[in-house]
């Protein structure tokens, strides 16, 4: 079957997560976080996504930003940092993230080759609308689809669902991209093809399948279809 709609996963496959804690760090008067910024990315990163499987292993589902608040107050305090202005500088910097470089282009290129696109996350759908506003890539896109709408983060079924309701395509006409290898794993074993994003080079996730394609960035994203 050809492909016929390229879905992307939001945080930390088209919008750089650690942009929030790096852009903050560099800000003048910013000593304490800027010897820290970099395992304080992480931890707030690890810990909004634990959060985020918890809530929907025991279906206490409360919005994405919710988890993220409570990652970053983690991993603040984990840091030594109570800093309550720093706190909100940084929630504000979650949304007006980063797009990655090759980001906009990759999307053109889809849009031209007169494929559909979509965004589907587990993004509150302001916080989303926020973010590519900022990075001025929604022209590009035929939909951003926000776990709100169900209730529950993924992996859960319900989400990958979400594409087929809208787009009225069968799983297999539907090309997966998530830089999260649990996110790509479980796309996989719903039935997606997929294609993982491994910028930092890390091993495979144990999961349920493997994504049919692993690549270093999306540049050549528009070449797999
Ligand atoms: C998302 C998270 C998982 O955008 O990165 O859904």
């Amino acid at each position: 079957m050809a492909i016929r709609v390229c879905v992307f996963d939001a945080y930390g496959t088209l919008f750089d997560v650690a942009a929030a804690a790096r852009m903050a760090a560099d800000e003048p008067g910013r000593d304490a976080l800027k010897a820290v910024w970099t395992g304080l990315a992480e931890n707030w990163r690890r810990k909004q996504l634990e959060y985020s499987w918890l809530r929907a292993v025991t279906g206490d589902y409360v919005p994405f930003w919710e988890v993220t608040k409570d990652g970053l107050d983690w991993a603040m305090e984990a840091a030594g940092l109570d800093d309550p202005e720093l706190r909100e500088r940084m929630l504000a910097l979650y949304w007006e993230l980063a797009a990655y470089r090759e980001v906009p282009v990759m999307l053109a290129q889809l849009k031209a080759a007169g494929q559909q696109t979509a965004i589907l996350s587990n993004g509150s759908k302001d916080m989303l609308d926020g973010a590519v506003d900022s990075a001025r890539i929604g022209e590009y896109l035929d939909a951003v689809l926000s776990v709100e709408d169900v209730g529950v983060f993924k992996p859960d079924a319900r989400v990958y669902d979400m594409v087929g309701t809208r787009f009225g395509c069968a799983r297999d006409e539907v090309l997966f991209v998530s830089s999260n290898g649990w996110d790509a794993a479980s796309a996989s074993s719903y039935g997606f093809r997929t294609v993982w994003v491994n910028r930092a080079g890390a091993p495979m996730d144990r999961l349920m399948a493997n994504p049919a394609h692993v690549l270093a960035d999306l540049t050549t994203i528009p070449e797999l279809i």
